[in-house]
């Protein structure tokens, strides 16, 4: 959406990235807790991939669930199968699998009896969100991702700031995992929109003075 994601999803490969990064924050509690439910929607289908081949290795059952808003989004499908037990397809527009979201295919495996020991939900905040409040009420601990805005990613500039049971962390050090039953949506929802309108503001200078799209130039005068 914003200006610095345009500029990468803008190179072409052989492009150059300057500087990466990474990894930042604490990696995913692994351990063998029974039966895992991990739930990706947009960039978490690929992002469940590595924990999902983890938790397997680990000895757990693995469950995926993938949500996309149509069938033509999906991607890594094969890879995913090669490493969870069951994969389950959601679409919110019902043309593959499921209809609805990630929520609704884990609030469907309790109602079915299926014992699940932890779910993972891996997405856009709105998405980690709804997973959160569905399954509030069915006593299943919830690990979500946050990603909140993030600037300098080692624990300084506190841009990255979140509430989880009511203590300050920031996600950038002390995440990307935290409870997510835990979490301070409504927080987190207002603080990703801090920088809306510098956004906005950023495009046209992108457009007018970039014709590569900002990665590798600075805009003329
Ligand atoms: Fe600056 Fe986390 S990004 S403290």
């Amino acid at each position: 959406m914003g200006r610095s994601t345009r500029e990468v999803v803008a190179l072409k490969k052989g492009d150059c990235i300057e500087h990466v990064v990474g990894p930042l924050g604490l990696p995913y509690p692994l351990a063998n807790l029974g039966t895992v439910a991990l739930g990706g929607g947009c960039y978490g289908i690929g992002a469940i991939y590595p924990i999902a081949r983890a938790l397997k290795q680990a000895g757990n059952h693995v469950i995926c669930v993938v949500e996309a808003s149509s069938s033509y989004l999906f991607y890594m499908e094969e890879q995913l199968r090669g490493v969870c037990d069951e994969l389950t397809i959601v679409t919110k527009d019902g043309t593959r699998g499921r209809k609805g979201g990630v929520q609704e295919a884990f609030v469907d495996l309790v109602q079915a009896g299926r014992k699940v020991d932890q779910f993972v939900a891996i997405g856009c905040t709105f998405m980690m969100r709804m997973v959160a409040e569905a399954t509030r009420p069915l006593g299943v601990p919830l690990k979500v991702a946050l990603n909140s805005i993030m600037v300098d990613g080692t624990g300084m500039c506190g841009a990255c700031r979140v509430s989880v049971g009511g203590k300050t962390k920031f996600a950038c050090v002390d995440g990307p995992f935290f409870d997510g039953h835990a979490v301070d949506w409504d927080e987190l929802g207002y603080r990703r929109a801090a920088y809306v309108n510098e956004e906005i503001e950023a495009l046209p200078q992108e457009a007018a003075g970039c014709p590569s799209g900002g990665a590798t130039c600075s805009p003329k005068a």
